[in-house]
């Protein structure tokens, strides 16, 4: 949901081919660049002819796996490569942003990379690998899901009886099924799982003609890479996973993610107490909680001039100021100016149709890889998750990413019967950072006991990722991408690093790590 300009577009046509032949290709087609530009990069202001270490790719594979190739039985998948000469090897690139669900546009990594646009310093250092980038099937170039919203928005409110619960799902349902009905081919909303998706990896792997892939995965890009390593241990190379999400009982993702909204909260206070211009500055430790009960209780009471309501509070700090790379200055303006009677900064119906756009379409991928993990399916089952969760959530933020999630797979047509173990020998770099609301470090525990060869890199600050945050942990990362050193045990201010076999310390008291741009913040 954050918002992302481009520069306006002077594109040149007639613009010059440059998909090499002479790779080697099994089934692969190489298409020109100039023509299939990724849809984020189509307003920018891009140069022709592009470099000639830019491709573009298209491969065929099978919707179903457990069924051979057919005309009724295929997709085709969008890629494109930035190819050095005499690469070192093969990168796969998941950069999964925005609201960190599966799937997204993927393609237009190598793009940035090729062209030396914004986010090719993310990437800096691994300049003499393959880099690839697979649109996830379902998304863009990779048989882009055709689905409408119609006029449905998601309210700042979880459903609270069963009949608003059953009114929720059904409209899951109506979404679903336009899905259903106005994608191509037939079928496919059904095969749109991480299963299927890291098989289409190994295909474009293999058909690419490499035995190893390396793997530069963010967010669900871990996730991803993890089934990948667990599935095809053979073909792993340097496996760097940053941010790490994995999959848990339904109780343990949304219990350590209320866990982690409310540290993250407190990294707000804390960011107040170290941050003069904010206005909550001068009334010290604990102001920026008390404006939040104070902003709480007004939204509430019928006295208050506000139409503002608790609900578009809570909405605002887990879906707005808390995800992603927190803006923890807006924030607290935004608390404090609710307190003079200015809610400005908490008003929801003008975010809600962005909001509902941006966070639906994760179903499609999300509930097949979790749905099948709902312990309990109905409005009991619903409300004792909540229960449950809200012994995470002292604070009483209530609202949550991961239960919105969840409230959507609880009416998501399909399911997916995977095993949520998936042990991994190979020696790995996990990442985490102590305040990442996103995806919350205890999954990277999580990770680590299942790929206890591993090395966990544990970023002492905020944001959900370090891959854009200069520091000891994001030099860990790249280092062991470009080298397949992995990174050494070290403990410093910003960073500690846990050889495999170790013991992580407790994720420390928000106060006591320092705030600042080392530690990610604006
Ligand atoms: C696009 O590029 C052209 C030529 O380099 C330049 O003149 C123009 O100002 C650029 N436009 C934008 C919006 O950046
Ligand atoms: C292409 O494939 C052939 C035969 O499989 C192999 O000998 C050759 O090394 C490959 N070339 C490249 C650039 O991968
Ligand atoms: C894939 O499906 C299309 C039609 O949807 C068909 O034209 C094409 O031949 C199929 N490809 C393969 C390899 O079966
Ligand atoms: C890429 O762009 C950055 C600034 O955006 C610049 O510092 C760097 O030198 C550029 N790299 C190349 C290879 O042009
Ligand atoms: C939304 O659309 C449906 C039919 O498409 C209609 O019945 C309903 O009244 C609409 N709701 C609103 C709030 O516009
Ligand atoms: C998407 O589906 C709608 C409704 O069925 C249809 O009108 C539209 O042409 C489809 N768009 C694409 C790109 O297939
Ligand atoms: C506010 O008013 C609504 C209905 O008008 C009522 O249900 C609710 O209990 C009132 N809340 C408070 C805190 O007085
Ligand atoms: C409150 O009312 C104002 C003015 O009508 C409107 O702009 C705003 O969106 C409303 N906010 C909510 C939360 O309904
Ligand atoms: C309310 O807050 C917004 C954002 O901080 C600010 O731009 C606006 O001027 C404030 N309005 C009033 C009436 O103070
Ligand atoms: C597991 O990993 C270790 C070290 O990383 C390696 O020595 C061993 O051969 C691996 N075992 C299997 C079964 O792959
Ligand atoms: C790292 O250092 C800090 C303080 O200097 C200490 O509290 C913490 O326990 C140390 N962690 C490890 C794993 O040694």
């Amino acid at each position: 949901m954050r918002s992302i300009f481009f520069a306006t577009t002077f594109l040149s046509l007639g613009a010059s081919h440059v998909w090499s032949q002479s790779l080697n290709n099994t089934g692969i087609r190489w298409v020109d660049c100039a023509t299939n530009i990724p849809a984020p990069l189509k307003d920018t202001n891009l140069t022709f002819p592009l470099p000639s270490a830019l491709h573009c790719g298209r491969l065929d594979v099978p919707m179903d796996y457990s069924k051979p190739m057919s005309a009724s039985n295929n997709i085709t998948l969008g890629f494109t490569m930035f190819r050095p000469p005499n690469s070192r090897g093969l990168i796969n690139l998941q950069v999964i942003l925005t609201l960190g669900g599966p799937g997204q546009e993927v393609a237009s990594y190598s793009w940035e990379i090729a062209l030396n646009l914004s986010r090719a310093s993310w990437f800096a250092g691994l300049e003499g690998y393959d880099m690839l980038a697979i649109d996830t099937r379902g998304w863009d170039s990779s048989n882009a899901l055709n689905c409408s919203l119609g006029n449905w928005t998601l309210s700042p409110s979880f459903p609270s009886t069963e009949s608003e619960l059953k009114a929720f799902q059904a409209a899951v349902g109506v979404y679903a099924q336009s899905c259903i009905d106005s994608s191509t081919p037939a079928g496919i909303v059904q095969h749109l799982s991480s299963d299927e998706t890291v098989q289409d990896w190994d295909r474009v792997r293999a058909a690419l003609g490499y035995d190893i892939m390396h793997h530069f995965g963010i967010s669900y890009g871990t996730y991803y890479g993890a089934l990948y390593a667990h599935m095809f241990p053979e073909h792993v190379g340097r496996f760097a996973l940053d941010a790490v999400f994995t999959t848990g009982s339904n109780v343990d993702l949304i219990s350590a993610q209320y866990a982690a909204l409310d540290r993250s909260l407190v990294r707000s206070d804390a960011y107040c107490v170290n941050d003069p211009a904010c206005p909550l500055h001068s009334q010290g430790k604990g102001s920026v909680l008390q404006a939040f009960n104070t902003a709480i209780d007004l939204a509430s009471s019928n006295s208050s001039t506000t139409n503002a309501t608790a609900d578009d509070v809570r909405f605002f700090v887990a879906m707005r100021y808390l995800v992603g790379n927190p803006d923890f200055a807006t924030l607290n303006q935004a608390l404090y100016d609710a307190t003079q009677g200015n809610w400005s900064l908490l008003d929801y119906p003008p975010f809600a149709a962005t909001y509902t756009l941006s966070i639906v379409p994760i179903a499609q991928t999300y509930c097949l890889d979790y749905r099948g993990y709902i312990d309990d399916n109905t409005f009991e089952g619903y409300q004792n998750i909540l229960k449950v969760g809200a012994e995470s959530d002292p604070i009483g933020i209530k609202y949550l990413f991961f239960m919105v999630l969840h409230t959507l797979c609880t009416g998501w047509p399909y399911t997916a019967a995977s095993n949520p173990k998936m042990p991994i020998n190979a020696s790995m770099v996990l990442i985490t950072s102590d305040f990442d609301y996103n995806t919350p470090t205890e999954l990277a525990d999580l990770e680590w006991s299942q790929a206890p060869n591993s090395v966990l890199v544990v970023r002492h600050g905020d944001d959900h990722g370090s891959y854009d945050v200069p520091g000891p942990a994001r030099s860990a990362f790249i280092d062991f991408l470009a080298t397949g050193n992995l990174p050494a045990a070290t403990n410093q201010t910003f960073a500690t690093i846990y050889e495999p076999g170790s013991k992580r310390a407790p994720i420390p008291d928000p106060y006591s790590v320092p705030t600042g741009p080392e530690a990610g913040d604006m």
